[in-house]
């Protein structure tokens, strides 16, 4: 045994609680290509009858995504979801003030209900509370899932849309705490809107089964952070199942081993956000619990300074088009973690964005489609990652970290699916230098053999997939990982490294 071994032990009798498909979701706005160019582009030699690009469409298949959230984001907070649905050419062209873009509105709801058809996508979407209120998000709502025999629903069917949408998660708003969205409110102005939103749409409902999230913090480090979330609650909590929570990481100042570490904040905002879900569920004497919606994560270089040359109000600008290394892949990995290792509370997820825009997939207009590094631990998450959540315990080396103080070196979680007694182990090696041996004690386990144990991890650590190189960068099967007779699996974790441990 080795000293310096970072050690958990499996027990099927101890988890965390079922992961939810939904925590598998993603995230496509009318932002910059993630739309135009990126899931849809007539004339592209892949497109189908609809103007979907299917070499797209392919790899959002395979990177496993469910729910997807639409049309916004920052966008949605002005946008009149009219503007999108009916006989194209008569649909306007608008300003985007999220994004200062112009918006053509050649994509809206039907299209993207026929794009989530195409990859067995379930709907989650936004309702405008920026500059629209009660009355607008009710016509949606009745345009989209009213079977028929009414003014908006009839409208659909004229639409060209026979069936509804039978759309059940809605977001109340986007990011409603952030001063830069567009008719920005506060606690108190957001609380009373979602409750009357809320209140109105359940009233509304056909099919009884409306699944309702309101706007938590855009970030852990808003000021009004957790006062937010207590006073929406306070407005909302019986009429709402979920609370939003957002966060993006990026490398900062080349302080690397806490940009490694940046899952220790993920986990403190979904442990801060439950405990004030909790006191106001305690507050309020509910046996309720509220979900956590986790509807955007991911890297996203923020500071760094856009290297497309963009004008205001262009279409489909190349924007937020960031370029993932190996790095920023483990450091996604280990958000992917974090989030499992919450499952029992965070049952939507949806990472931000799905293509061009801060996103696993690329593409080139007229061109090739393309996986960037982040691609592969989604993918292989969204896949191994669906049963019961175990808990995991680590005894890991440490080190220290500029942002976090004392981090362990290893993040790891593991995931059963009873049906088979599979077990797959998800596990990041936080040191940039030094390997890491790990220990797994897989007490009363029935699985006993390694099927695979792959790695994401590279000499070079800053290497990036590419429209020149686009498989510079993919996972690759490690050797020598055994189960010995004493039910104790041993691996080596190479330096700064995703991997998925499989077991059956
Ligand atoms: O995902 C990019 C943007 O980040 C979204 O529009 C907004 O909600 C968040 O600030």
């Amino acid at each position: 045994m080795s000293r310096t071994a970072a050690r958990f032990a499996l027990d099927p009798a101890f988890s965390v609680g079922d992961v939810d498909p939904r925590l598998f979701g993603s995230f496509v706005e009318h932002l910059g290509r993630c739309v135009y160019t990126g899931i849809y582009e007539p004339g592209h030699p892949t497109a189908d009858a609809e103007g979907l690009r299917q070499d797209v469409l392919e790899l959002v298949r395979e990177l496993g995504t469910t729910a997807i959230r639409y049309p916004g984001g920052n966008f949605v907070s002005g946008f009149k979801w009219e503007d999108g649905v009916g006989p194209k050419d008569e649909r306007p062209r608008r300003l985007d003030l999220a994004w200062k873009s112009t918006e053509t509105n050649r994509f809206g709801l039907s299209e993207f209900i026929d794009f989530l058809r195409k990859i067995d996508g379930e709907p989650m979407l936004a309702v405008n509370l920026g500059t629209r209120g009660v009355q607008e998000a009710l016509d949606l709502q009745e345009y989209a899932n009213h079977p028929s025999g009414t003014a908006l629903s009839d409208q659909r069917v004229a639409h060209g849309d026979k069936d509804p949408f039978g759309i059940r998660l809605w977001c109340l708003g986007n990011e409603m705490d952030g001063d830069w969205q567009t008719g920005h409110k506060t606690a108190e102005e957001y609380g009373r809107v979602a409750a009357e939103t809320a209140r109105a749409m359940r009233q509304q409902d056909w099919a009884d089964d409306l699944k309702l999230v309101a706007c938590g913090s855009s970030a852990q480090s808003m000021p009004t952070f957790a006062a937010w979330e207590s006073t929406v609650l306070q407005h909302t909590y019986d009429l709402v199942d979920y609370i939003s929570l957002h966060a993006y990481y990026e490398e900062k100042d080349g302080d690397r081993d806490s940009f490694l570490a940046s899952a220790v904040d993920m986990e403190s905002f979904i442990e801060n956000v439950v405990a004030t879900c909790d006191h106001v569920g305690a507050r309020l004497k509910s046996k309720k619990k509220i979900g956590l919606s986790f509807d955007e994560w991911n890297v996203w270089y923020q500071s760094r300074p856009n290297p497309h040359q963009v004008e205001d109000w262009q279409e489909a600008p190349r924007i937020l088009e960031d370029v993932y290394s190996v790095t920023d892949a483990v450091v996604f990995g280990s958000l992917l973690i974090a989030l499992l290792r919450h499952a029992d509370r965070v049952t939507v997820a949806c990472l931000a964005q799905l293509v061009n825009v801060i996103a696993p997939i690329m593409t080139e207009p007229g061109g090739p489609a393309w996986r960037q590094t982040t691609f592969y631990p989604f993918a292989q998450a969204s896949r191994y990652g669906r049963g019961r959540v175990l808990q995991v315990n680590v005894d890991s080396p440490v080190h220290e970290t500029r942002a976090f103080g004392e981090v362990a070196l290893l993040h790891a979680t593991a995931v059963i699916d009873d049906a088979t007694g599979a077990v797959t182990v998800f596990a990041v090696n936080r040191s940039q230098t030094e390997s890491l041996p790990l220990e797994i004690g897989l007490r009363g386990l029935s699985a006993d053999r390694v099927v695979e144990h792959s790695v994401l991890a590279d000499e070079d650590p800053d290497a990036v997939n590419s429209l020149q190189d686009p498989d510079r960068v993919t996972p690759h099967p490690v050797d020598g990982t055994v189960i010995g007779a004493d039910g104790t699996l041993r691996a080596t974790l190479e330096p700064l490294s995703w991997n998925v441990i499989r077991l059956a």
